[in-house]
């Protein structure tokens, strides 16, 4: 993008702020406190660290503009505060990068930007990248996990058939969150299962460990061996559902999102789990944040009496849209295919498995701000 040119500023009659103008007919206002807070100097940042030396407190309460200029050469604003006569400068890209006058807060019930929703359409473009792709490149690995944050979930095709692998690939990008279950678990039918997921039973589509805090943000499930008749795997986009439901039954939404429930797990003798949070949590902007939704972990609902029926009549809701064929995106793992995903927005579930085969998967967790993070580093590094 080309950088605007700045074409004007000025300073506001209580001198508490400025409006800048930009040659791309753009403008934008800026408060002296905010621009105080953000100067981009050697007093006000670390130059090693990047991080910022000034607290609150050190911020006049009664700053304002004594004076603003742009400096045509460099792009830039020169500025002055009063009282205390401190100057800095900030390049215009900074500016217009940071600006914030306009943002009008959307009505509540909205994804961040970035995130693409998805339903069964996706079936036809899933995405998908090989080991050895991710292992020796760099670029196709930025693009895998860029598609982990924008459908909250792909594939990797051909990897080893080997114990733990799913822990290699997490740390192609992050780190594994070791939990109760280990650094990773085998998923298999076991007698005296301690969990339904080790059975051979069929599983609503959920998202994983609700009952946690904070929940594991990623969930990476490799495929060693499925030969048994069944077990397919299913995907849907919680926070699509979760707009579907806004938008059908805006009732239902309010009464999810508005109160908590607790989850819970006990394996005894050696983990005891319990969580509250609601079904789908928003920001206090009302930005979709988050999703939980498992039906063998919901401990007794605990809400006002008034409200438990409809609560009920919203959970269904909320389930049988999960639940549409149109919702779903469905696939059989071989053994060499693993998929990851958003386990605050994209749920997974299987159908039953039977027959004389047999079905392995390992499981692993690990969080998002590692992925995101890896992301970033590599996108700084101007790989596209
Ligand atoms: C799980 C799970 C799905 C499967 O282990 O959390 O949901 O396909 N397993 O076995
Ligand atoms: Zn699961």
């Amino acid at each position: 993008m080309a950088i605007p040119k700045l074409i004007d500023v000025e300073i506001s009659s209580d001198r508490k702020s400025i409006t800048l103008a930009w040659n791309n007919n753009e403008s934008a206002r800026f408060h002296a406190i905010w621009l105080r807070d953000n100067c981009l100097d050697a007093n006000t940042r670390d130059p090693q660290s990047h991080q910022r030396l000034l607290t609150i407190q050190d911020i006049p309460e009664n700053i304002s503009m004594a004076q603003a200029g742009i400096c045509e050469s460099r792009n830039s604003l020169e500025f002055t505060f009063t009282p205390n006569d401190y100057s800095s400068e900030f390049p215009s890209s900074w500016l217009y990068q940071y600006r914030y006058s306009a943002n009008k807060l959307p009505e509540n019930g909205f994804v961040a930007a970035g995130i693409e929703l998805w339903n069964e359409d996706l079936a036809n473009n899933l995405p998908r990248a090989s080991w050895k792709a991710l292992l020796d490149d760099d670029n196709a690995l930025a693009q895998w996990l860029r598609n982990v944050r924008r459908y909250g979930f792909a594939l990797i095709y051909d990897l080893p058939v080997t114990d733990n692998t799913v822990s290699r690939v997490v740390e192609r990008f992050g780190f594994v969150r070791t939990t109760n279950y280990g650094r990773y678990f085998d998923v298999r039918a076991e007698v005296n299962a301690s969990n339904l997921a080790y059975t051979s039973l069929g599983l609503q589509v959920h998202t994983d460990n609700p009952y946690r805090d904070p929940v594991p943000g990623l969930q990476l499930l490799h495929c060693l061996q499925s030969d048994a008749d069944g077990g397919e795997s299913t995907l849907v986009d919680g926070f699509k559902a979760a707009l579907v439901l806004r938008e059908e039954n805006r009732v239902a939404f309010d009464l999810l999102s508005s109160h908590s429930v607790r989850f819970e797990f006990c394996d005894e003798g050696k983990a005891n789990l319990s969580a509250k949070a609601p079904l789908i949590t928003l920001s206090p902007e009302g930005e979709i944040l988050e999703v939980r939704f498992n039906n063998r972990s919901t401990a007794p609902f605990n809400l006002p009496f008034d409200v438990m029926e409809d609560y009920y009549a919203a959970y269904r809701a909320f389930a049988e849209i999960l639940e549409r064929p149109e919702m779903e995106v469905s696939f059989h793992m071989k053994a060499g295919e693993l998929f990851i995903v958003d386990n605050r927005r994209v749920m997974h579930g299987r159908k039953g498995y039977s027959g004389a085969g047999s079905r392995h998967l390992q499981g692993c967790y690990a969080d998002r701000d590692g992925l995101y993070s890896k992301l970033a580093v590599l996108s700084q590094n101007n790989l596209t």
